[in-house]
This record gives structure tokens, C-alpha cells and sequence, in this order.
């Protein structure tokens, strides 16, 4: 029987081998992590994640072949295959600090393989890593390889948080990279013969190792330009009175640009596209290419000047301060159908109200108040790091209410704010939200949700991005 161990128990570790079991029922797989909690939880009927359709996943094969274990050298040594999916969080310190990412879990499950190892194995790659970190990898290996024989694969993960098991079930692509000797064929094979219980052969593609990093950081950096572009756009609709839905509407049907990913909003978010796009600056940077890293900032800038914005927006429509003000806040997961909030765009919005001395009442369908807390008072890019190496913060934000609904955010709010695009959000009573409201009562969607016309004949004052702008916004200044 091929054993698989996943070292990282994460988002990306849990639903992935949790798919690969249920379709490979001749393979065992078992995921490892440093993190007790973490292994516990999945042990438990509390997974640590949210996301549509694992719990069945996880139901149909744990215990069977799937297994979740904090005996990580156990089962890293008796594994044929061990995908490697630890946290690649962004430097804090040192050279490349803010930019490039940081490899010490990854280099820490290196090492620890090179310990353990009694057979030859194939390491995969599956977190985001830099172009060339294989080379590193297959480095630390062979030097303390004692006769062993590795080859390094990289398989990055392209699933999206929220549709994870869906993309799981039917990718388009499966990407593998590896070495194109015959060792490294074989070892290509090897994964794609897992892959293959499920996914159709011609999508599943292989290619060098250096091409396989490198996709992975470009796709992303391809999907967030495309928010960042569409956003762009929104400020100008604003400015002109075009409407951003239908602008990208007419764009979208161009059969060469598509229609997905589209749709303006406060700002993109999630653990990854900020952190790959700045490692991507940053090796761009390292090999001398001051422009090319420069045009992938941009995109970075823009999503900055999407956030900054909305709160100009909120300070000046509400006569220029929101101090002592109570703000409703819809929505905290970087978007709908997740628990993460790694860089939702709401933590910087939250910031910046608070900045201005809001009260916040924030309400979430799937975050917990101890992870609100631990966000608004967390240093940028701590998050990234395992939960039980996170700094924890002595106290909450004073200011900061967490509510367990909607109504309750709302009342005796001054306005509300959207920034997480739940569905529920679509069907609030608005009417029973303005009556509990402070009067002028504002709403700022920041997710394009709500149906403008409906809530201004309610009697909201409505800023909606990208859309004509309500008679009251016109001449407040929002520019960040
Ligand atoms: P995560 O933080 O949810 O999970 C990582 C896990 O690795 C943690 O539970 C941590 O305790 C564990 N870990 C760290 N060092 C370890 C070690 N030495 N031994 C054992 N366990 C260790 O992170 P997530 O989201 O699963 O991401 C993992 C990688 O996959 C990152 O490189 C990320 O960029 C990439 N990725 C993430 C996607 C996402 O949607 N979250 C999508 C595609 C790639």
C-alpha cells in the first residue's frame, strides 16, 4: 500500500489529503502537524476549518485511510510520498524583510525529513514557495541523506478557500513540476498515478520544477491584478457615473477576458495573493528586474488605495468623523464561505475607523470573537505564522463589540458596513435595521450586495462601490 504523510495540517494540508483519500481508498494518507489543537480539532467532530462539503469528505474516510497524527517523524518515516504544506509566511526581519518569504518551517520540515528518512522518498511541495526553493530543498536532503535517495516534486496547490472542495474534485489543472531525468520522470509518474484516480489525464500537466514554482506565483499575481484592475475602475466609475457591474459586464463578455473575477470590492485579501505577489517583487528585484517588480507593486498599491478609500469614504459622508460613532460591521472573513480572515481587507478597514475613534459591533457568521481580537491587535504578517507561535494579545480593542447578528451590529448604529460578501447579507430585513438605526442611517457596501434602489427608498443613505454615487456623497472628497 503507498503511504502519503502531509506534514501541515492547515487549509491547504486538510482538504487536500482529505480528498485524495476518499478517491484513493488503496493509498493511506495521514496529515501531521506541530500544532496539538490543530490535530485534535480535526480529530474531533469541530473541524479547525471551514469550508463547504469537507465535513462529508473528512466523515466518509477518516479513520479508514485517512489519519490525522501529532506523530510527525512516525509517519514521515513511513511514508513513500510526504507533501510538505507549512506556512511560507512573509520576512519580518532580515534581508528581503516585508517582501520575500520566509522558508524556516519549510527548511525545519526539511531537516527534520533528512532525520527521520530510512527510505527513499518523494518530498512534494505543496505551499507556496519562491522559484528555486526546490534547489534549496534537494540541498539540505542530499547532504544529510545517508544513502537515501530523494526527488523533490513541486505540486502547487491552486484551490480557492470557500469552493476548496470543489476544486479539489475537479481542478482545472493539476501542475507537476519536476527533475527531467529518469529518476525524476518517475517520481512524476508516481504522483500523477495518485491524481489520476480522479482527475482526467489531460489535466494533469508536468513540467520543470522552476516552471511549476513559478506558475503558481504568477497565476495568483494574474488573478489579484485582475481585482485590482476592476477596482481601479470603480474609483473612476465613481467619478464619472458609470456603474461598475455594467462596465464589467460589457468587458467580461469579451470571450478573451471572461467574465469570473470581476467584481469590484473593498479589496482583495486572503493569506495569499499579497504574500506571493511580494515574493514574486522580490525575486524580480533579486535578479535585477526593477520594472517588472515595479508593474506587480502596482497591484499591491492599488488594493491599499481600494481600503484607504472606503474609509474616506465612511469618515467624510458622516460629516467628516465617525468618533464615538457605533459602525456596524458586516462581514470579517476575507470572503464569504470561510473562516479565514488572514489580510481581510476588513481588518485594515476596521483599523482605519477605529483610527478615527469608531465604535465597532462586528458581526460574522464564521469567525469567533477570539480571532476578531487577536486580528485588530496583531502586527501585520504575524498571522501567517502557526497559531500557537502567534504573539497573543494581552487585551481586546476596548472600542470593538462583537455582535451575534446582524440586527445586533445594527442597533443604534450610525451606519453599516459590508465587507464580507455572505449571502445573508442579501436578505437582511432592512427595514427593521433602518428603524433601529441613528438617523441620517448610512450604508457602505463594500461587496456590491445589496440592492441600492430598495434601501434608498427604505431611507438609507447608500454608497455602493463603483456605482453612481448617492446625491448626499457627491462632493465629499474620498480620494485616499
Ligand atoms: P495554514 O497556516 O492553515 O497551515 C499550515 C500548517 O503547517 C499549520 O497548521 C502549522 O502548524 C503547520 N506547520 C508549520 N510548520 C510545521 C512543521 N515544521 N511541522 C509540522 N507542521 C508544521 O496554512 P495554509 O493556508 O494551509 O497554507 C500552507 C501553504 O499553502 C502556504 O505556503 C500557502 O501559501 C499555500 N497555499 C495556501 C492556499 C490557501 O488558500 N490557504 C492555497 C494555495 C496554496
Amino acid at each position: 500500500m503507498v503511504k502519503i504523510c502531509c506534514i501541515g495540517a492547515g487549509y491547504v494540508g486538510g482538504p487536500t489529503m482529505a480528498v485524495i483519500a476518499l478517491n484513493c481508498p488503496s493509498i493511506e494518507v495521514v496529515v501531521v502537524d506541530i500544532s496539538v489543537t490543530r490535530i485534535s480539532a480535526w480529530n474531533s467532530d469541530q473541524l479547525p476549518i471551514y469550508e463547504p462539503g469537507l465535513n462529508e469528505v473528512v466523515k466518509q474516510c477518516k479513520g479508514r485511510n485517512l489519519f490525522f497524527s501529532t506523530d510527525i517523524e512516525k509517519h514521515v518515516s513511513e511514508a513513500d510520498i510526504i507533501f510538505v504544506s507549512v506556512n511560507t509566511p512573509t520576512k519580518t526581519r532580515g534581508l528581503g524583510a516585508g517582501k520575500a518569504a520566509d522558508l524556516t518551517y519549510w527548511e525545519s520540515a526539511a531537516r527534520m525529513i533528512a532525520d527521520v528518512s530510512k527510505s527513499n522518498k518523494i518530498v512534494v511541495e505543496k505551499s507556496t514557495v519562491p522559484v528555486k526553493t526546490a534547489e534549496a530543498i534537494e540541498r539540505i536532503l542530499t547532504h544529510n541523506s545517508k544513502g537515501i535517495k530523494y526527488q523533490i516534486l513541486s505540486n502547487p496547490e491552486f484551490l480557492a478557500e470557500g469552493t476548496a472542495i470543489q476544486d479539489l474534485f475537479k481542478p482545472d489543472r493539476v501542475l507537476i513540476g519536476g527533475r527531467e531525468t529518469p529518476d525524476g520522470l518517475k517520481a512524476i509518474q508516481a504522483l500523477k498515478d495518485v491524481y489520476a484516480h480522479w482527475v482526467p489525464e489531460d489535466r494533469i500537466i508536468t513540467t520543470n520544477l522552476w516552471s511549476a514554482e513559478l506558475s503558481k506565483l504568477a497565476a495568483n499575481a494574474f488573478l489579484a491584478q485582475r481585482i485590482s484592475s476592476v477596482n481601479a475602475m470603480s474609483a473612476l466609475c465613481e467619478a464619472t457615473g458609470a456603474d461598475v457591474s455594467q462596465v464589467s459586464h460589457a468587458v467580461g463578455k469579451d470571450s478573451r477576458i471572461g467574465p469570473k473575477f470581476l467584481n469590484a470590492s473593498v479589496g482583495f485579501g486572503g493569506s495569499c495573493f499579497q504574500k506571493d505577489i511580494l515574493n514574486l517583487v522580490y525575486i524580480c528585484e533579486c535578479n535585477g528586474l526593477a520594472e517588472v517588480a515595479n508593474y506587480w507593486k502596482q497591484v499591491i498599491k492599488v488594493n491599499d488605495y481600494q481600503k484607504n478609500r472606503f474609509v474616506n469614504r465612511v469618515v467624510s459622508s458622516m460629516f467628516n468623523t465617525v468618533s464615538g460613532k457605533k459602525i456596524g460591521i458586516m462581514g470579517f472573513a476575507f470572503k464569504k464561505d470561510t473562516g479565514d480572515t488572514r489580510e481581510t481587507p476588513a481588518m485594515d478597514v476596521c483599523k482605519g475607523l477605529l483610527g478615527d475613534k469608531a465604535r465597532l459591533s462586528i458581526y460574522d457568521p464564521q469567525v469567533t470573537a477570539d480571532q476578531i481580537q487577536r486580528d485588530l491587535t496583531m502586527n501585520k504578517f504575524d498571522w501567517d505564522h502557526p497559531i500557537h507561535l502567534q504573539p497573543m494579545s494581552p487585551t481586546g480593542v476596548k472600542q470593538v463589540s462583537i455582535a451575534w447578528d446582524a440586527y445586533e451590529a445594527s442597533k443604534d448604529a450610525h451606519a453599516l458596513c459590508i465587507l464580507t460578501e455572505w449571502d445573508e447579507f442579501k436578505t437582511l430585513d432592512y427595514r427593521r435595521i433602518f428603524d433601529n438605526m441613528q438617523k441620517p442611517a448610512f450604508v457602505f457596501d463594500g461587496r456590491n450586495v445589496v440592492n441600492v434602489e430598495m434601501l434608498r427608498d427604505i431611507g438609507f443613505i447608500v454608497y455602493s462601490i463603483g456605482k453612481p454615487l448617492d446625491p448626499w456623497l457627491k462632493n465629499m472628497p474620498a480620494v485616499a
